[in-house]
């Protein structure tokens, strides 16, 4: 009796940790940007120009990544783990490599405090279409 107990318990924790499991790697698959193909609602649409005039050549079309930076559409710079101020202090100072192995990002002269705050309202957008938010 007692052993059937045991196994019982153990068959137990086993489906628990399998569950634990399939429920982290769910929300593990890096997310890319899909815009469904729509296009990008007017009050986003300066910052998109001036992303793709400052950033897109790192952090690619749409910010999925290219090969010389990561794709701002990702589960790391979601709002919570990267807030607005991230986004301001990178173009600002810019970024020394912690995530990746792009090598470090420079400041982005070009861009004002304003500008900026148009691009993340647009990365925003783009991270909230492919379900990040
Ligand atoms: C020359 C390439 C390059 C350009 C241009 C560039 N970035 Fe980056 N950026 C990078 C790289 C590389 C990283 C990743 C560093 C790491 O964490 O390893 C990065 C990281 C970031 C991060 C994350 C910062 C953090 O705290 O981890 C933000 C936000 C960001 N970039 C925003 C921007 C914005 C906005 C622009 C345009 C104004 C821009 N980047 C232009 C290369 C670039």
């Amino acid at each position: 009796m007692k052993i059937t107990k045991k196994i019982k318990l153990q068959i137990g924790m086993l489906l628990l940790g399998l569950g634990l499991l399939t429920a982290c790697d769910s929300s593990q698959p890096p997310k890319v940007a899909t815009t469904g193909g729509g296009p990008v609602p007017a009050e986003f649409q300066t910052g998109e120009t001036t992303f793709n005039a400052n950033c897109s050549a790192c952090h690619g079309k749409q910010a999925a990544g290219t090969d010389h930076g990561p794709p701002l559409v990702h589960k790391i710079y979601e709002p919570n783990h990267h807030g607005d101020p991230a986004f301001q202090r990178a173009a600002a100072d810019g970024v020394k490599a912690h995530h990746w192995e792009f090598g470090n990002m420079p400041k982005i002269a070009a861009v004002t405090p304003a500008d900026v705050d148009q691009i993340v309202k647009y990365v925003r957008w783009l991270q909230r279409q492919a379900g990040i938010q």
